[in-house]
């Protein structure tokens, strides 16, 4: 089997002493797409984290079969990308300069801004706004497309539809099977799991910081994930 682009083996993470993450393993392969799940505190955004060694990290991650040593520009300029919890633009910033940023990894491929621009038409007309003048949806995208200017093979969001309209909603997902179309693997952390059903072709579930399913998206179904996820 080919090399994973991210692999957590033995993982366990914490915060100040207190343990959050307890011996997580999975691997993610190209062109994957992955939902993880689980309630409020399960652990979810500190596992997306500990790929940029903001909690304290015991067992190994590898990014294309190699040990991250820590720090956040490691796991970017190796092809893994974030689009963290509560969109997180630079408020001082205007939204073609938060996406200029975004290329700091300096890796090749196609995600140019015409790229972004012909993804998400809105940011192409708000170039030149602040980002923080956007709403709460074009700043998701612009988050997204800031993450997609470093050429992810792996794109990580967390929570990217919290608060959003349903119809913003609906333009999240095109955009985000689009990227997938392009060959980018996503990992996607969210509480709506219906939003992972229409992406995902597999799930992993965290409950008070364990892995506690691994499988196709069909068994999220399943009245046993569901009572182990309590969703
Ligand atoms: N920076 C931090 N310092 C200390 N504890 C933290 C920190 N970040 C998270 N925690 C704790 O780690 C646990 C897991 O939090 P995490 O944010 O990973 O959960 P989550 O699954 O993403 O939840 P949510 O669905 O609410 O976003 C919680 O108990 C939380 O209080
Ligand atoms: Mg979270």
């Amino acid at each position: 089997m080919s090399v994973p682009i991210l692999e957590f083996r033995n993982v366990t993470s914490s915060y100040g002493g207190a343990v959050i993450l307890r011996d997580l393993s999975f691997s993610i392969h190209e062109g994957e797409t992955v939902g993880l799940v689980g309630r409020n505190g399960a652990g979810k955004s500190t596992t997306l984290m500990s790929v940029y060694g903001i909690p304290t990290v015991r067992g190994d991650i590898l990014v294309g079969g190699v040990k991250l040593k820590g720090g956040a520009h490691l796991a970017t300029t190796r092809g893994v990308s974030l689009v963290p919890q509560g969109k997180r633009i630079f408020p001082n910033l205007t939204v073609e300069e938060n996406l200029v940023l975004g290329r700091a990894s300096r890796r090749k491929g196609t995600w140019t801004l015409e790229a972004i621009y012909e993804l998400f038409p809105n940011l192409a007309r708000g170039k030149k706004r602040p980002g923080t003048s956007l709403s709460g949806g074009e700043q998701q995208m612009l988050a997204i497309g800031r993450a997609l200017m470093a050429e992810p093979s792996l794109l990580m969001l967390d929570e990217p539809t919290e608060g959003l309209a349903p119809v913003v909603i609906d333009t999240i997902i095109d955009a985000l099977k689009e990227i997938r179309e392009r060959g980018t693997a996503l990992l996607l952390v969210e509480q709506h799991i219906g939003m992972i059903q229409k992406l995902a072709s597999r799930f992993m579930a965290l409950r008070s910081g364990e892995l506690v399913a691994d499988g196709p998206i069909a068994d999220l179904e399943s009245r046993e994930v569901q009572e182990m996820i309590a969703l």
